[in-house]
């Protein structure tokens, strides 16, 4: 078969290799202690349970079909509109059907799912140019969970997180676009990354159901990006976008443990886990006496945490991951103390380990997206360190 350049399957195929050819190294630069020091961290006003506007809209009973799921949808709607409008919204809702066994007449039993999914891409890339940077929690909670159950850790946190993120490096974006759509710049992998924070709506059935994951990573898969000219490099779908997903989940507790899960994201982990050294080696941490988040920088991969059992088929990540998508899972080895029961509310959340938590994403996420163009000015007056001994 003669591939002519302008039919379907030579442009499929162009792109495929440019695909290949584009290369898949990022420039990854370590910020600056200065930089580093002005990494923010949610506030505790923020992450009050009651009245904060990061963690409380997501402490409500939320299954799906039910009206917390969603006011929380209604809020995510509302919060990028009001504070990062220039981010683009996308829902992303699928129904499946399993048979309702349990019920007279074997029934089937239909569930709608809604992903919500919000991006800040370079403005002068075109549909399937950019690389995203994405970061992931599931926002529901089980329909199995007992009465009243508000998922603190399973995963309001994590979403709360996620808007830090989100709202954190919005501006630093909005800066580095601006300069470097004057410059003439972009068009190549470096220059062309954003951001994608996914609300993935999973986990309404019970802790092991990742429909909203499935749907979303299989629609992706599917969705295939126009073709670009051929002076422009472009992925072919939806999914070869994602450069990496950070999975957030079980996240709230004290002195949580996340173990190097994959080998082909422990890169990426020890990155993550520099930027959490060098915090703590500026005394930028809060919880000091708990040790490390993340301690398998220089041990080897726990590939015998997967063999045993750690992850199952219900995993958020594992649709991502079947599909080629290269997924680091910021998740504990242990659940928190009171995940799945009813203790599993706001005041049971470690505020010091979750302000830690928002320090280390945003570096991390500062550093893969280059933000060292950007680096703000140190402040005029040094603030003079608090003894570790001294502070609260
Ligand atoms: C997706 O579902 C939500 C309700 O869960 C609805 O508000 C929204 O309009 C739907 N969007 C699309 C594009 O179908």
């Amino acid at each position: 078969m003669r591939l002519d350049k302008a039919s379907p399957t030579g442009i499929a195929l162009s792109l495929l290799l440019a695909s290949f050819l584009a290369p898949s190294t990022f420039a990854y630069k370590p910020l600056s202690d200065n930089f580093l020091r002005q990494v923010p961290a949610a506030s505790d006003t923020e992450l009050d349970p009651v009245t904060g506007d990061l963690l409380a809209p997501f402490l409500q009973v939320r299954p799906p079909d039910s009206e917390g799921h969603a006011d929380i949808q209604d809020h995510l709607v509302q919060f990028f509109a009001r504070e990062l409008p220039d981010w683009t919204v996308e829902w992303q809702n699928s129904t499946t059907y399993t048979s309702g066994k349990s019920q007279k007449g074997g029934k089937f039993v239909a569930h709608h799912r809604s992903n919500l999914v919000f991006r800040r891409e370079p403005p002068w890339t075109r549909p399937g140019q950019a690389n995203l940077l994405t970061l992931a929690a599931h926002y529901a909670t089980p329909v199995t969970a007992p009465a009243g159950y508000l998922g603190a850790t399973d995963a309001a946190v994590s979403c709360a997180l996620l808007l830090h993120v989100a709202r954190s490096l919005d501006k630093y974006a909005a800066q580095m676009y601006r300069e470097m759509q004057e410059l003439g710049e972009g068009g190549t992998v470096p220059m062309d990354m954003g951001l994608q924070i996914v609300f993935i709506d999973s986990g309404g059935l019970d802790d092991k159901d990742n429909t909203g994951a499935e749907s979303l990573a299989s629609t992706w898969e599917k969705t295939i990006n126009p073709a670009l000219p051929a002076s422009l490099y472009g992925y072919p779908n939806r999914l070869n976008q994602i450069s990496l997903l950070l999975l957030l989940d079980l996240l709230g507790g004290a002195s949580p443990r996340v173990p190097s899960r994959y080998q082909t994201t422990h890169w990426a982990y020890q990155a993550m886990a520099r930027v959490e050294a060098r915090l703590r080696g500026l005394k930028l941490m809060d919880s000091e006496s708990t040790g490390k988040f993340l301690p398998d920088s220089s041990s080897p991969v726990h590939q015998l945490g997967m063999a045993s059992g750690w992850a199952t088929d219900g995993d958020d990540h594992l649709p991502f991951m079947r599909r080629g998508v290269t997924v680091l899972p910021v998740v504990p080895d242990a659940k928190p103390e009171h995940a799945g029961t009813l203790k599993d509310d706001g005041k049971n959340v470690d505020r010091k380990t979750v302000r830690d938590w928002s320090r280390v994403l945003v570096g991390f996420a500062l550093e893969w997206l280059d933000m060292m163009e950007v680096e703000p000015a140190a402040p005029a007056r040094r603030r003079r360190r608090v003894p570790a001994a001294n502070r609260a």
